[in-house]
Formats: C-alpha cells, sequence, structure tokens
C-alpha cells in the first residue's frame, strides 16, 4: 500500500459534524486522498447511514444538536454490526475531558480542530491499517471455524454410517423379538386353559416344573449338533409325534431337538402323559421355548447396544478432562468397535501391543480422531478386504504406535501431499481429504509428537510417536 494514500484510495469514510463548513473541508481532503466520502448533520443520520452502508472510519464530532457524539459512540458500541467501526472524534482543543471519556468509551483517537492534513492523514491511516488487520483475523478465525468444524464432521461422517448399522441391527432384531413374543404368548396361555381342563397328577405337574426349567436353560445354551444328527434326531421325534397323532409335528420336533431330547428320552419325558394332555403339553413347551429364546434374543440385542453405546463413550471420552493419562490399547480398541461395521467386509486385524505399555499424557478423545483416520483409510485403500497390523510399544520417552496395511500404497508422488488439508485421490462425496491433516495437526502441534509414513505397493505403513508427558518432546 502507498502510505501517501489514505487506505490505500480505498477508505469509505462517514464525515458527522454539525457545521457545514467542517463537513465540506474534510469531505473535500478526503476525496482529494482518494477515499469515499459521506457526510451527514447530526447523530440521528450517522445511525441511520451507517446501518445502510458500509464504512472503514466515522469522523464524529462531538457537540451536536439532536444526538450528541457520546450518544452515537454508546450506540455503535451497543450494535453488534456496529461496535468495530473505528471512530476518530473530532474535537476542539478545549474540549480535552471530552475526548477522554470518548476514548474511554471506545473511540480509536481523536483529531483536534482546526484540522491539520499532516495529523489528519496519520490518524486515518493508522486507523485503517488497524481496521484492515482486525478484518483479516475475523476471516481468518471464520475460516478456522469453518475447517474445525468440516474437520469434526469428517471424522463423525466416518463412523456415522457404520455405527448406524451396528445399532441397527441388534435393535431390529430386539423389536421382531418383542414383535414375535406377542403370538407366542397367545399360543402359550391357550395350550395352558386346555391342560387345565384335564386333572393334571401332582407328578405331572413335577415334570412340567421340570421340563420348563430345561427350556429356560437350552434357550440360553442350546446343544451344539452338527446338521446330519439334527436332522436324524428331528426325523425321528416327528415319528415319535406322528404315532401318538400330535398336531404339526414339524413345527414341535426342531424345539425338541434344541431341548437336547430324543426319541428314546421323549418316552421318558412325557410317557405319563395321555393321548389327550400330551398334545396340549407339547404346545405349551413349545411356546414356552420359544419364549425364553426370544427373551435370549431381546437381551443379547439390548447388551450388544449397550456394550456399542458404552464403547462410544469411552471412545469419545464423554464426561472427562480433555488432558488425561490414556491407556492407547484401550483407544485402538474402542476406535475398532466403531468401525467393526467396516472391517467386518473383510479385514482381519492383528494386534502386537506391547504388554505393560505406559498410559501416556494426552488427548483422549482426539488421538483417537487418528486411529479411526488411518484405520479408515487402510480399509478404503483395500476396498475393504486385507490386513491390518496394529503394533505399540515403548522407545524411551516415547509411545510408538504403527498402523499397517497390505493394500495397494501410495504413488510416491503423492506422498508429500497427503497431509495436506483437502487432498483427496478420492471421488467427491467420498473423502473431504481432511483425514490425515487433522491427524497431523493432533499429533505434532496438540501432543508434539511426530507422525511419518512409509509406503510402496503391497504395504503401507503409518508411525505415531507419542511423548509420555505432554509438552515434552
Ligand atoms: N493406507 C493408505 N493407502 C493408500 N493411500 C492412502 C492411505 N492413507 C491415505 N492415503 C491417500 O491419502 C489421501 C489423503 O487421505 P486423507 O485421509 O487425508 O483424506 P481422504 O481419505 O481422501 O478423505 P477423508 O477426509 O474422508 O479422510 C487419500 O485420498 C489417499 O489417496
Ligand atoms: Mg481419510
Amino acid at each position: 500500500m502507498n502510505d501517501d494514500q489514505l487506505g490505500g484510495a480505498h477508505g469509505r469514510i462517514l464525515i458527522v459534524d454539525d457545521n457545514r463548513l467542517n463537513r465540506l473541508k474534510l469531505s473535500r481532503y478526503l476525496e482529494q486522498e482518494q477515499c469515499t466520502v459521506a457526510a451527514v448533520e447530526n447523530g440521528r443520520d450517522a445511525l441511520r447511514v451507517l446501518h445502510q452502508e458500509p464504512f472503514d472510519i466515522v469522523l464524529l464530532d462531538i457537540m451536536m444538536p439532536e444526538m450528541d457524539g457520546f450518544e452515537v459512540l454508546a450506540r455503535m458500541k451497543r450494535d453488534v454490526h456496529l461496535r468495530d467501526i473505528p471512530v476518530i472524534v473530532i474535537s476542539a482543543l478545549d474540549e480535552i475531558d471530552s475526548v477522554v471519556r470518548c476514548i474511554e468509551m471506545g473511540a480509536e483517537d481523536y483529531l483536534p480542530k482546526p484540522f491539520n492534513p499532516v495529523l489528519l492523514r496519520a490518524r486515518l491511516n493508522a486507523c485503517l491499517q488497524k481496521k484492515k488487520l482486525r478484518d483479516l483475523e475475523r476471516s481468518y478465525l471464520q475460516q478456522e471455524m469453518m475447517l474445525r468444524q468440516s474437520e469434526k464432521l469428517a471424522t463423525l461422517g466416518k463412523l456415522s454410517a457404520g455405527m448406524a448399522h451396528e445399532l441397527n441391527n441388534p435393535a431390529a432384531a430386539a423389536q421382531r423379538g418383542a414383535e414375535q413374543l406377542k403370538t407366542a404368548v397367545a399360543h402359550i396361555q391357550h395350550a395352558h386353559q386346555q391342560l387345565h381342563q384335564h386333572q393334571l397328577t401332582a407328578g405331572q405337574l413335577a415334570r412340567m416344573a421340570q421340563l420348563d426349567q430345561l427350556a429356560q436353560s437350552r434357550a440360553i445354551h442350546p446343544p451344539e449338533l452338527d446338521a446330519l444328527t439334527r436332522s436324524d434326531r428331528e426325523m425321528a421325534i416327528e415319528e415319535w409325534l406322528d404315532g401318538r397323532a400330535v398336531p404339526n409335528p414339524w413345527e414341535i420336533a426342531p424345539t425338541l431337538v434344541n431341548l437336547g431330547l430324543d426319541a428314546g428320552e421323549m418316552d421318558e419325558m412325557c410317557g405319563m402323559f395321555t393321548a389327550v394332555t400330551l398334545p396340549p403339553l407339547l404346545a405349551w413347551l413349545h411356546g414356552s421355548y420359544t419364549i425364553y429364546s426370544l427373551l435370549a434374543e431381546i437381551h443379547e440385542g439390548a447388551g450388544r447396544i449397550t456394550a456399542i453405546v458404552k464403547a462410544l463413550k469411552s471412545y469419545v471420552y464423554l464426561d472427562q478432562a480433555p488432558v488425561q493419562a490414556v491407556d492407547v490399547h484401550e483407544g485402538l480398541d474402542n476406535t475398532l468397535v466403531m468401525l467393526r461395521g467396516k472391517l467386518k467386509q473383510g479385514v482381519t486385524v492383528h494386534r502386537h501391543y506391547q504388554p505393560d505399555l505406559p498410559r501416556i499424557e494426552a488427548y483422549g478423545s482426539e488421538l483417537n480422531q487418528v486411529w479411526t483416520n488411518i484405520i479408515d483409510n487402510a480399509i478404503g485403500a483395500m476396498k475393504g478386504q486385507g490386513e491390518i497390523t496394529l503394533r505399540t510399544y515403548q522407545e524411551g520417552d516415547w509411545v510408538m504406535v504403527e498402523i499397517c496395511d497390505n493394500g495397494p500404497g501410495i504413488p510416491p508422488d503423492v506422498q508429500d501431499k497427503i497431509f495436506d488439508p483437502f487432498f483427496t485421490t478420492k471421488a467427491p462425496g467420498e473423502g473431504t481429504g481432511l483425514g490425515l491433516n487433522i491427524s497431523h495437526n493432533i499429533i505434532v502441534q496438540k501432543h508434539k509428537g511426530k507422525i511419518t509414513v512409509d509406503s510402496h505397493p503391497g504395504q503401507t505403513c503409518f508411525q505415531i510417536k507419542l511423548p509420555l508427558r505432554l509438552g515434552k518432546g
């Protein structure tokens, strides 16, 4: 910028003065200096114009009718849209107390009357420079905020699809189970009613209790049978049921096999029931077993959801201070749980963890973002099929983490760009190109660690070096 020109000839200046001659003099001078000038004669007009157009500086007289300079200044400072526009107070030399008051209220500088062109230029220039710097700083902060926002979304995006799937499966199973329970309960009630119509002996009631126990335990631990044995047993039991005119034998036989019974044991367990009581007894047993199995399924589904939520909470270090004594293995394992949906496609994970690896002082949640980004890249590079090896070990005051894959490798001409923000070789919409940049910032800036890559076709290894204590290294 040429210092002889005000604001590089781009300054937009508002003059607020009730004295016409002052307005004219100042306007003429500033226009000569290539500034864009507007002039108003009172505070009210000033605020109106300020809301209509952008200005870089306001030259403000203090003593004015209608609304004085103090009021204009106070209102500008209260207004988020106006508070950052620098104000230079125009003052007579005997108004020094008022000037001090204006500076205290947030005015940038003051300009004594009568105007001295050299002083005016110096003050305006200083003011414009400061404003430009402030504007620059603000736009930088805004960009930074947007970048942080996209960073968060970038890591979140990697997890959310897989997580939704991981949570959806057990949730859907639990819901299905609850639905089927309704039918099973109706069946068992019907069977109960039928049984109650007959006077069951004490022995028969005791046997029912025994069968109920069996159904309960077998629903959780069914017998392990190979397919052939299972089908042989089912056939034999179907014949047994057929011989006793039990309706729907093909429906009940699989349940009886699941209870661990064979045709011989059927005689032993059910021989005491008559042709009339046997069918409702078996319908009741079938219903009981179905209910216990469904309950076990629902229990398992809910348990899986709880486990995932627990891992997720631990993954984001919910309710914990940002810096803690981090167990690196726990972080890696939680990340694997989070990425299970993607890993399931066909990735084998080998973990070579050094036993008793010391905890490190670190930002746990951020480190998990690093593991997520690197493992996600590895899965992507291998198209979901291959091997990932995680290795940890201590080296003096450092903890080393290596994450390797046996994918196609990173081409040599790309290797020095992968940590740049927005660098990606993926199709639009598939990658933001922020994963490794975020990881680099987290390791190098936040933890004063190191992250390097060694890659050739068939092997890519990311090595992360973290100090045991933050601030060292
Ligand atoms: N294990 C790897 N094998 C091969 N190439 C890789 C590997 N890791 C990273 N890359 C390359 O580095 C590029 C940058 O990775 P980065 O994680 O920063 O962004 P991205 O994966 O493309 O997008 P996202 O922001 O969604 O992670 C990738 O596009 C890919 O070309
Ligand atoms: Mg990535």
